[in-house]
């Protein structure tokens, strides 16, 4: 056995008991044994079974170790915990073993991944510091890697790249692999100061160990200064019978606007065939306080499926979350299955949720303790007055409400530990295309997700309620279904 695979071993046994019982454990959503998780990496569906790999730091609950944790699942809800599968024990990933993909081919899965290096010494971070390569690895089992090799590094990177190239994102298509990295391409205002550009680099291979620079898609106008976590497929239009290239990313450093890009880093996707302007055509995934990096896959069934992470980076130590204290932190979304439907990707819960052994509560809006159980709540014809829900107390609660077109999630209180927690979660809002009309809100101990008109539009926030502060209440409403586990 790795010595690494040892020390993590021993640190999950000597945290886990104290993380075990942290209120703020999920029932269903995907978390670290211990420590901090963030980015979903590798997700597929391998001999049948659901893979997902994260960036996991076992050793510390604010992030930076760099490990590849490992879960797996026959049904996207229960999941089992392995052993980490990769950590940063080579020089070309010294400082971390960052995000990447896996590609299933037969008896074999591929890991792609960024090797990160972090130099020592005062560097300008955007330019210098840091050296970035892409690599992979192969499995037959999904826990058990081979020798590391490296693939595409500085020298491969186009002339105009910063040192920021990474999270490849590689697929099959037409008997050819191909690779897609987020980037910071450098970039200059005309009196020659620094505006970089988010940017996407794409590879391509005939046998997944030599690549070539196939295209670099690079916005006209800027649309942030860098983009990570790129993902590139293709989806069926159900209304207009065609296929069509989505691209999604998670560009940094968009200025916030009313109703648009309220978190500190945004993720969205654009359909290449019909984009005008990245600007303008942009949609973001999810309009709660917390999410980014989302990876999709398909599965056996020909669904599209996407798992992002219930977090934002860079929020800061004093915005942690108050898991924190129980030694660990985050979580990933439920996995959503994704559809086109007239040119929108609708995100909904994977089916396998309705599954679970849900009793039906005889509810009518009135004050309902849930305390330790998972809640589920469906809403159908919302009339025009519009619907309000509210979870939890003054203290640390939220209100979520919507109105004609409009979705509004806030938290009650302006101030405290719970309100700063996750880069301050106070109000988000979203507009959407038609009036609100149904609503499913499911709530796992210390995470709500809230899909409106059959996913066209998300909110994701974490919730950091003491057990006894669990109820819920809302407006009378056309038909309200709550389930509890
Ligand atoms: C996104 C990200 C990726 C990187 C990883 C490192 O959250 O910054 O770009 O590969 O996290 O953990």
């Amino acid at each position: 056995m790795k010595n690494w695979v040892q020390k993590v071993r021993e640190e999950e046994k000597k945290k886990g008991g104290t993380v075990k019982y942290c209120p703020f454990r999920t029932n269903y959503h995907i978390m670290p044994p211990v420590g901090w998780l963030n980015d979903p990496n590798g997700l597929c569906q391998f001999k049948g079974i659901y893979q997902t790999y994260f960036q996991y730091a076992p050793f510390s609950v604010n992030g930076g170790d760099g490990f590849w944790g490992h879960c797996t699942s026959t049904d996207l809800l229960h999941w089992e915990y392995h052993d980490p599968v990769m950590a940063p024990d080579i020089p070309e990933d010294r400082s971390g073993v960052y995000s990447g993909s896996g590609l299933v081919e037969g008896e074999e899965l591929t890991l792609f991944y960024t090797g990160n290096v972090k130099l020592p010494g005062d560097y300008d971070y955007i330019d210098a510091g840091r050296i970035s390569s892409q690599m992979m690895a192969t499995t037959k089992d999904g826990q058990h890697m081979s020798e590391k090799r490296k693939l595409l590094g500085p020298e491969d990177y186009p002339e105009h790249m910063t040192e920021h190239v990474r999270d490849p994102k590689v697929w099959k298509e037409d008997g050819k692999y191909r690779m897609i990295l987020g980037a910071r391409a450098r970039a200059y205002r005309k009196d020659g100061t620094r505006k970089d550009k988010g940017c996407a680099l794409v590879y391509v291979s005939e046998d997944k160990q030599h690549w070539d620079l196939d295209q670099e898609i690079l916005p006209e106008n800027n649309f942030g200064y860098m983009w990570e976590c790129p993902d590139l497929f293709v989806m069926e239009d159900a209304d207009e019978d065609k296929k069509i290239e989505i691209l999604s990313f998670c560009p940094q450093g968009l200025p916030t606007e009313e109703g648009r890009f309220q978190n500190r880093y945004q993720s969205g996707y654009v359909l290449m065939s019909q984009m005008e302007t990245i600007e303008d055509d942009f949609v973001e995934w999810d309009m709660g306080f917390d999410f980014y990096a989302p990876q999709t896959f398909e599965d056996d069934k020909g669904r599209r499926i996407l798992i992002g992470w219930a977090g934002v980076p860079d929020t800061g130590e004093e915005h942690r979350n108050l898991s924190v204290e129980n030694g660990w932190q985050h979580c990933l979304t439920i996995p959503r299955e994704l559809t086109l439907q007239n040119g929108k990707i609708l995100q909904e819960p994977v089916h396998e949720v309705e599954s679970l052994p849900w009793k039906v509560e005889n509810w009518n809006g009135e004050r309902f303790f849930w305390g330790k159980k998972t809640v589920r709540l469906t809403v159908d014809n919302i009339s025009p007055e519009g619907w309000r829900l509210c979870v939890g107390g003054p203290e640390n609660g939220a209100t979520f409400s919507v109105k004609e077109k409009h979705a509004e999630l806030s938290f009650l209180m302006e101030t405290g530990e719970a309100a700063a927690c996750g880069g301050g979660r106070k109000k988000r809002t979203g507009i959407l295309e038609m009036d609100v009309e149904n609503v499913e809100i499911l709530i796992d101990s210390s995470i709500m997700e809230i899909f409106i008109n059959g996913g066209a539009m998300v909110f994701t926030t974490r919730i950091y309620l003491k057990e006894n502060e669990r109820e819920l209440w809302a407006s009378k409403a056309g038909k309200q279904t709550l389930c509890v586990l």
